[in-house]
């Protein structure tokens, strides 16, 4: 076995991935989490989805490929040129709400709402606001964030604030959890 994931591919990432390079946006989503991604929301039919981070839309071609007709998916970016590709290529699928804006900000005011997984995918909501985040996880379901494994891209002194987040997982009592070192390092954590 390797880690190949270069079959069963969106039918829309290609387009995606080509424009990301294009706008030279430097923090795209590996196929390999996106793979990931997409067989965890086939396991909830009827799913409520939050990807927190849409970039140009790459994780978010996975997601809506592995999810039902019954789910949905609201994604959060705050710089509309990357999220403008998304919603080119994604505004008609009447299971998709994109939110334009501060994810911290958005995920405060919305603390109400639980999610059947949550994919953090940028600061707020990992490093940042991580409890707001994990409170809107609803029970049995996930919470995935990436990027655990040092990256080049990482801003100065970020390790401990990976390590916090793993600390905090490590600690919790309401939560079960996996490191991968698959794709940048990820955390699948099931809340119980
Ligand atoms: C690692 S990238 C996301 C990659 C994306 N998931 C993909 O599939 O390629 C992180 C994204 O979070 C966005 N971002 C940063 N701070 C944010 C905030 N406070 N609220 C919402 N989005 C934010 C960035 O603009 C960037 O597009």
């Amino acid at each position: 076995m390797d880690d190949d994931v270069s079959v069963n591919l969106p039918e829309q990432l290609q387009m995606i991935e080509r424009e990301t390079k294009r706008l030279g946006f430097s923090m795209p989503s590996d196929r390999q989490t996106g793979s990931l991604l997409s067989t965890l929301v086939t396991a909830k039919p009827a799913g409520k989805f939050l990807e927190i981070g849409t970039g140009t839309g790459l994780s978010t071609s996975w997601l809506l490929s592995g999810m039902d007709g019954k789910s949905s998916l609201t994604s959060i970016e705050i710089d509309d040129k990357y999220q403008w590709v998304a919603r080119q290529f994604f505004e008609q699928d009447k299971r998709f709400q994109l939110v334009a804006g501060d994810a911290g900000e958005w995920l405060r005011n919305n603390q109400s709402m639980k999610f059947d997984l949550i994919f953090a995918d940028a600061m707020s909501g990992k490093y940042m606001d991580f409890h707001v985040a994990w409170n809107m996880v609803a029970p049995g379901g996930f919470y995935i964030g990436d990027d655990m494994l040092p990256q080049d891209n990482w801003p100065e002194n970020h390790q401990p604030r990976v390590d916090d987040l793993l600390g905090f997982f490590e600690t919790s009592h309401d939560c079960q959890y996996t490191r991968l070192a698959w794709s940048t390092g990820l955390i699948v954590a099931v809340k119980t």
